[in-house]
């Protein structure tokens, strides 16, 4: 399903702004000759057309090239001059529905890009693209996808590509973890799920677009892992297992495009408060908000914020690992709580 049709024009699309009112930089501040505040610091100017443009809700500080795209008449996109950045980049988002991946898909659209949200629950989805478009005028275009189901994501994945959809960043975000049981009493069914979901999961969906982002001769393949990934706890065992994968993936995928210019990353979270505990206690709510208390945890909105950090680094820029933690958690086992 898309939320938006293509606006398969043939015209130049118009540059899409973030909605925010103009510099709160003094004027004839910005250096940039281009943008009314001229002589603005770098990074200081707010206003959505200029090229040292600072998002005011950025707590990331990053230069921006303000990219000009067309909408070729099959309605895809092509990249018409500058460098890595986000502003209108064409953003995949796999498990946009609730947590780290709604966070993404949210901080992606106050940047300007446009998305195309996976996820499960379509009403879910709806209502979020709804939201995105009207607050951030970018188009979205979203799909109720199990990652699980190779069959339907190489189909919807073939429906974007045909209709040159080919993503400039994939976050690889849908995942889960299931049980706490130890190893010798936990659930196969909970491992297939993990399993199929964390890695199966990533491995349909980069398999099926990473080939377009190479023959586009651009891409990023952002995955998001965990702290898990590198440690492992009592009774993390097929969860850590799947998030090892991830990170062993992200490594070899990344060694298999050398010679082009697509970048591969990992952002690697510790104790993220979304959804995800409710999931894994399969909702029992008490439970899952037992895991957060004494401490702050990470949002979404930080993990989002990093993964957006590391899609506009510039082309020559590949952050291969990013490793967030709340300040109160050190490693996987020590949290400080009071
Ligand atoms: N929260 C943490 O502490 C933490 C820490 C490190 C890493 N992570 C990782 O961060 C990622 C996002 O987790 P989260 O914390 O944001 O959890 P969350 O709030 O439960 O969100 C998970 C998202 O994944 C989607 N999803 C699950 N199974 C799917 C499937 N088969 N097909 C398509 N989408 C699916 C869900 O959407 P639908 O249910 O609508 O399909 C939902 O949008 C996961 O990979 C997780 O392992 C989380």
């Amino acid at each position: 399903m898309s939320h938006l049709p293509d606006q398969g024009n043939g015209g130049a699309r118009q540059e899409v702004g973030h909605g925010k009112p103009p510099s709160q930089c003094p004027p004839s501040q910005c250096s940039n000759s281009q943008c009314p505040n001229s002589q603005c610091p770098n990074s200081q100017c707010s206003n959505s057309q200029c090229p040292n443009s600072h998002h005011p809700d950025s707590r990331w500080s990053f230069h921006r090239r303000v990219l000009s795209l067309t909408v070729n008449p099959a309605g895809g996109y092509c990249r018409t001059f500058g460098e890595a950045a986000v502003v209108n980049d064409l953003v995949m988002v796999t498990g946009a529905t609730a947590g780290i991946g709604a966070a993404c898909a949210r901080r992606f659209a106050a940047e300007g890009a446009d998305l195309l949200l996976w996820a499960r629950r379509g009403d879910r989805l709806a209502s979020l693209a709804g939201e995105l478009e009207r607050e951030h005028g970018v188009r979205v275009h979203s799909g109720a996808v199990d990652v699980t189901d190779r069959t339907a994501v190489f189909d919807r994945a073939a429906e974007l590509l045909e209709r040159e959809l080919v993503p400039h960043v994939l976050v690889n975000n849908a995942g889960l973890g299931l049980g706490s049981e130890p190893f010798q009493e936990s659930e196969p069914g909970d491992w297939d799920r993990m399993i199929d979901t964390n890695v199966k999961g990533l491995l349909n969906a980069t398999r099926r677009l990473l080939p377009a982002m190479i023959e586009a001769g651009r891409g990023h393949v952002i995955n998001i892992g965990s702290i898990l990934g590198r440690w492992t706890r009592p009774a993390g065992h097929v969860y850590a297992a799947t998030k090892y994968a991830v990170r062993a993936l992200t490594q070899a995928i990344n060694l298999d495009v050398a010679g082009t210019p697509i970048r591969v990353s990992s952002v690697d979270p510790g104790f993220v408060e979304t959804e995800f505990s409710q999931v894994r206690f399969r909702g029992d709510e008490a439970r899952a908000e037992a895991v957060y208390e004494g401490f702050e945890p990470l949002t979404g909105d930080d993990i989002a914020d990093a993964v957006v950090y590391v899609a506009g680094a510039p082309a020559h820029v590949n952050v291969l690992e990013l490793v967030l933690m709340p300040t109160a958690q050190r490693n996987v086992y020590v949290v400080h709580t009071e």
